[in-house]
This record gives C-alpha cells, structure tokens and sequence, in this order.
C-alpha cells in the first residue's frame, strides 16, 4: 500500500444528476482530492463545468478541489474559479500566452498553481518555472473525454518530470491523468507520480464500489 500516493477521483465520470450525492460518496470512500475538469469547446472539444457548478459542490466536502482547467483566456477565469471554490488551479501550458504570470495570478489568490502538458507537448518551460509551480500534470490522453485509453508513450514525459522537480529540490507534486487503472498505475507511480488522477476506474459500479476502486489503485 502507498501511503504517500494521492489519490483524485475525476468527477467527469460522475452521475452529474446527482452531483452532491457523488461528491459525499467519493469523499466517504477515501478520496485525497476532487479533480474538477472544466472544458470550454474551443481548448478541446467538449464543454463540462463552470463555476457555479463549484460553488454549490463546495459544501458537499472538505477535500481540495483540484481544478483542471481546459480552457483558452486563462488568466480572465483563474479570479472566477478561485472565487467558486478551488484550491489547485491547473492551467494547461499550450494556452497561456505568459505562463509565469498565470502562475503568479493563480497564487495571488490564494491558490496552489499547476501546469499541464498535453501527450504532444514538450515539458522544455518547466526548466524556467518549475521553483514557482505547486504542481505539474502529464496528460496521459488527449484532453476532452473520460474514458479513453492511457497511452503508454507518455510515462518516459513522466520520468523527465520526475528528474526536473527532483533537481529543483521543490516540493511540486507530479500528477498524472488519464486513462489510469489498477493495471497500469504501478507504471505510472514507478515514473514518479504521487498524484493520481482517475475517473472511470473509481465511478465504476454503484457509490458502495468506489471504496474498493480507489483501494485497487492504493494496492499494486
Ligand atoms: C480528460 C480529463 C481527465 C479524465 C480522466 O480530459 O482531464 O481528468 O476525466 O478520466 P479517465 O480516468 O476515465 O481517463
Ligand atoms: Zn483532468
């Protein structure tokens, strides 16, 4: 069992018609932290939640909300988001036009700040911000939809993160997302994840299955 792996439920794969329900239920089955995928259309495809949605989730937990936003303008939402409730603000690194900035916008309110890398991007800017993040997430599929199959070509990203944070003697937490179950997660953590982000594989069955979901991913 590891101890220090933080696991972070993705409530895309949810049942959004009883949100609340979903949000007790997954806190109460052992949950670290709630991610929140926000997608705005036009970033990627799909178009998810916006920030009342996480206002009137708030109250349904006292985990982070770990905010993953998919999303262009960035810097004119990161005030509404950490307004509605989040904790993590993760911005995605291919649309920010000035990532030190965002970073900066993000912790002046407040909030821890992360950054994310899509399959197809290089992780080269994390040698100039990585002292300034809190987080850095590896996209292990294209961004926009639950359920999609984890691809494998993405852990050598996450070895190269690894090595960068570690030379920096931060603190900064290595996330991954996408794809995770109880079949590739040991891969994933031997990379140097200590953050998981999963969806499918823990909303999977009715809300008595995800204590033993999030249990599979703790035990490999
Ligand atoms: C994809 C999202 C992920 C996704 C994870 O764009 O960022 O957080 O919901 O879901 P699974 O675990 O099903 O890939
Ligand atoms: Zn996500």
């Amino acid at each position: 069992m590891k101890k220090n792996l933080l696991i972070a439920p993705s409530i895309l794969s949810s049942d959004f018609s009883r949100l609340g329900d979903e949000i007790s239920d997954i806190t109460n089955a052992g949950a670290d932290m709630i991610h929140i995928d926000v997608m705005d259309g036009h970033f990627v495809p799909n178009l998810t939640i916006g920030p009342d949605i996480i206002k009137s989730i708030r109250n349904h937990t006292d985990l982070m909300f770990d905010v993953h936003l998919m999303i262009e303008n960035v810097d004119k939402y990161i005030p509404i988001y950490s307004n509605a409730g989040a904790d993590i603000i993760t911005i995605h690194s291919e649309v920010s036009k000035n990532i030190s900035n965002s970073i900066k916008l993000i912790q002046n309110h407040g909030k821890k700040a992360g950054l994310a890398f899509n399959p197809s991007s290089s992780i080269e800017i994390l040698n100039e911000v990585i002292e300034k993040l809190d987080l850095v997430l590896i996209m292990t599929v294209n961004p926009g939809f639950g359920g999609q199959s984890f691809m494998n070509d993405q852990l050598e990203k996450i070895v190269a993160t690894k090595k960068i944070i570690d030379k920096s003697n931060s603190y900064t937490l290595l996330e991954v997302d996408g794809g995770i179950n109880e079949n590739n997660i040991q891969d994933v953590v031997n990379c140097g994840a200590n953050t998981i982000v999963a969806g499918s594989s823990i909303f999977n069955g009715t809300k008595d299955d995800y204590k033993m979901n999030i249990e599979k991913l703790r035990i490999y």
